[in-house]
């Protein structure tokens, strides 16, 4: 059982919905799984691309769905579950695989190469268990700069919490140069490298509820406990006008943009 309060279930309930299941449909629109691969979906977190591939009709071979921390497994396990997804589910550094050599057919990898500690290391044992002629499809986040909603959060947070709550925001957008992103990939042997920027319109109805659910907790730890009732809500208040046209007083829409990243064994 996962704990209720945990990040992973925030980050399941609040952020998968707005976020992470548009990415998936999008990566799975791109990738077109047919029938039979084993596909590893590598820093799974809660399970969105393994649930939305099975539950789209696909019918893998075997999915490993990997991530090296606990409580995003077990939120996904329990979710899989009741979708009746069947997945081997494994605890492990993305550094570090517990797969055979050429066992993988697609690898899906959603939001995560970025807080892999070493890029480097991480994509060489990818292609490690890559089968020959196998393909790999990779999102990470794009700079703040293109990213409205996170440059809101960053500069609201650096302003109400200090400069190191702002700084979780910016390591997700930590990777964005498409020439160092080339290059990770052509280093680590991969083939036929493509890094597309690729926008998806997203939106929330209530604005100030999303800001409560996805600054509340966030992957590095709870970044407003320490700040009073009141200035939480002036931490709140301070994200939406920062999205200025974003928000309209109620709902918000914003671009989220991403480059996506594919290649070949
Ligand atoms: C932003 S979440 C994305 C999760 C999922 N792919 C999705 O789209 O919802 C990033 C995930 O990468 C995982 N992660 C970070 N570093 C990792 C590593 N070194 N090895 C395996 N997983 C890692 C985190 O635990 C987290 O679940």
């Amino acid at each position: 059982m996962s704990n209720p309060s945990s990040f992973a279930d925030r980050y399941d309930t609040v952020l998968v919905p707005v976020i992470f299941q548009p990415w998936a449909q999008e990566m799975l629109a791109r990738t077109r799984p047919h029938d039979g691969l084993r596909i590893l979906d590598l820093g799974c977190g809660t399970g969105i691309i393994t649930c939305s591939l099975t539950t789209s009709g696909a019918r893998p071979a075997h999915i490993t769905a990997l991530d090296h921390n606990a409580d995003m497994l077990a939120v996904a396990r329990t979710k899989a579950e009741a979708l009746g997804v069947v997945a081997d589910w494994r605890q492990a550094d993305a550094a570090a695989l517990p797969l055979d050599d050429a066992s993988i057919d697609l690898t899906i990898c959603q939001q995560a190469l970025q807080f892999f500690p070493d890029k480097p290391a991480a994509l060489s044992e990818l292609h490690r268990v890559m089968a020959p002629g196998g393909r790999v499809a990779f999102c990470v986040q794009r700079e703040l700069a293109v990213n409205p909603m996170l440059n809101a959060q960053a500069t609201a947070l650096d302003r109400h919490v200090g400069r190191e709550a702002g700084d979780a925001v910016r390591a997700i957008c930590s990777l964005h140069d498409p020439a160092l992103l080339y290059d990770l990939f052509a280093g680590a042997g991969f083939e036929d490298v493509t890094v597309e920027s690729v926008s998806l319109a997203l939106s929330h109805p209530d604005g100030r509820a999303f800001a409560e659910g996805a600054m509340g907790g966030m992957h590095t730890g709870d970044k407003l406990s320490p700040i009073t009732d009141e200035d939480r809500q002036r931490c709140f208040d301070d994200f939406l006008a920062e999205l200025g046209a974003c928000f309209d007083g109620r709902a918000i829409a914003f671009p989220h943009v991403s480059h996506v990243i594919t290649a070949r064994v």
